[in-house]
């Protein structure tokens, strides 16, 4: 028996692809993974004590989230990211950010229907647009990575039903101008479409560079859904939990999306974002301090390879996204990257860029010094193997 033609035609997750080659190849340093190297705060830990003990734990708990959590990522969201949560806007805790973007796809969008993302994407977002039965449009951005946004204007067909943004971006690391994204919020707006902005990488910015909410612009909200996600931001990512800010328009069909995919978000998994939050941002900012170091390191590395070799220096998450001058397929060349120099990397097809040799060199998930060697190792493999 086969699986569903729908399913069939979704791109195979690549991370384990490469996660089997580095494992096959012992001693070789991961730049694949879009981890972070840290686990929960104390904070976070220390919230579930005891909670185990409240027979509320052990039973199904409200859809959209603890009425605590909720209140507390209103808070947040209130406080830090300018957005204005109010009677006309809900927050709905999820099983992490992928799961709150596939909400905001089902819930907007008919079998059919069109999506616009940025090339290169953040795979599961395409993934999840796939598996919804809509179709993927892509609209390329500059070599810098940022918006086109006339190019997205002329994407919108009447078939659209979002644009999607992600900021700080995976994978490229891009941070969007608070005009550059005004603009697109605007365009959706005066189109009748919704603006999916994806904001899992907030806190992962370097400089005096701060990441823009279009959630926060006066009227926006009938339109406009922000995605979060604890994964990166507080070592989240075995605790599965992220958050979504929609109109309340879209709260039956959201409800009825997450009833049936989760019916709530994990009681204990709640209990400690709580305690996430009383650490609050500081806590990641403290650990993007370290891995500025690391970005500088790579960044250095990759100016002595620009003759072959374009690394974009971008503002936010932990990520350059190389474009290769090579004849060379893009996982053909981390094949001999782990075999020859032991050092992976994600070849760019995945993020949606067949043309070219393109490579996403992740740096979230190292030591300083792990971080430093793996760098050492790609340039000397990338010299050898495009210029040897
Ligand atoms: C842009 C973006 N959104 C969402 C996610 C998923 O996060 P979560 O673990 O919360 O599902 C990731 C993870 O890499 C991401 O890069």
């Amino acid at each position: 028996m086969r699986a569903s033609r729908r399913m069939e035609e979704v791109q195979t997750p690549i991370i384990p692809v490469v996660g089997d080659l580095v494992r096959s190849t012992p001693g070789t340093i991961s730049l694949g993974q879009g981890m972070v190297a840290y686990g929960p705060p104390r904070e976070a830990l220390e919230a579930i004590v005891g909670v185990s003990d409240d027979p509320k734990t052990h039973q199904y708990g409200a859809v959209e989230g603890t009425a605590a959590l909720r209140q507390a990522l209103a808070a947040k969201l209130r406080a830090e990211n300018g957005i204005a949560v109010d009677d006309s806007t809900r927050v709905v805790v999820t099983a992490g950010g992928n799961m709150a973007f596939f909400n905001a796809v089902l819930a907007v969008a008919d079998v059919g229907d069109e999506i616009v993302l940025q090339t290169p994407y953040y795979f599961n977002h395409e993934m999840a647009i796939g598996m919804a039965g809509c179709r993927a449009v892509l609209v390329g951005t500059d070599a810098s990575y940022q918006l086109r946004l006339d190019a997205i204007a002329k994407a919108i067909t009447p078939r659209t039903r979002a644009v999607v943004t992600v900021s700080p971006n995976n994978p490229t690391g891009a941070v969007y101008p608070e005009k550059a994204l005004r603009e697109v919020n605007e365009l959706c707006r005066s189109r009748g479409i919704w603006h999916i902005h994806d904001e899992a990488y907030e806190y992962f910015t370097y400089g005096d560079v701060k990441p823009f909410s279009p959630g926060s612009i006066p009227g926006s909200a009938p339109h406009t859904i922000s995605l979060y996600s604890f994964s990166k931001a507080y070592g989240f990512a075995g605790w599965r939990i992220g958050y979504m800010l929609i109109p309340a328009s879209l709260e039956e069909a959201v409800r009825k999306i997450q009833d049936t995919n989760l019916i709530c978000p994990t009681i204990i998994a709640q209990a400690a974002a709580l305690g996430a939050l009383r650490a609050g941002a500081s806590y990641c900012k403290d650990k993007v301090r370290g891995m500025a170091e690391v970005r500088e390191v790579a960044r250095r590395a990759f100016a002595e390879i620009s003759g072959f070799c374009a690394a974009p220096v971008t503002d936010g998450a932990f990520y350059f996204f190389l474009r290769i001058d090579s004849p060379l397929a893009p996982l053909a060349l981390v094949e001999r990257l782990v075999k020859e120099f032991k050092v992976a990397a994600i070849p760019g097809t995945a993020f949606g860029i067949a043309e070219g040799c393109s490579l996403r060199v992740a740096f979230g998930a190292l030591e300083t010094k792990t971080a430093a060697e793996g760098i050492g190792r790609l340039v000397r493999g990338l010299r050898a193997i495009v210029k040897g």
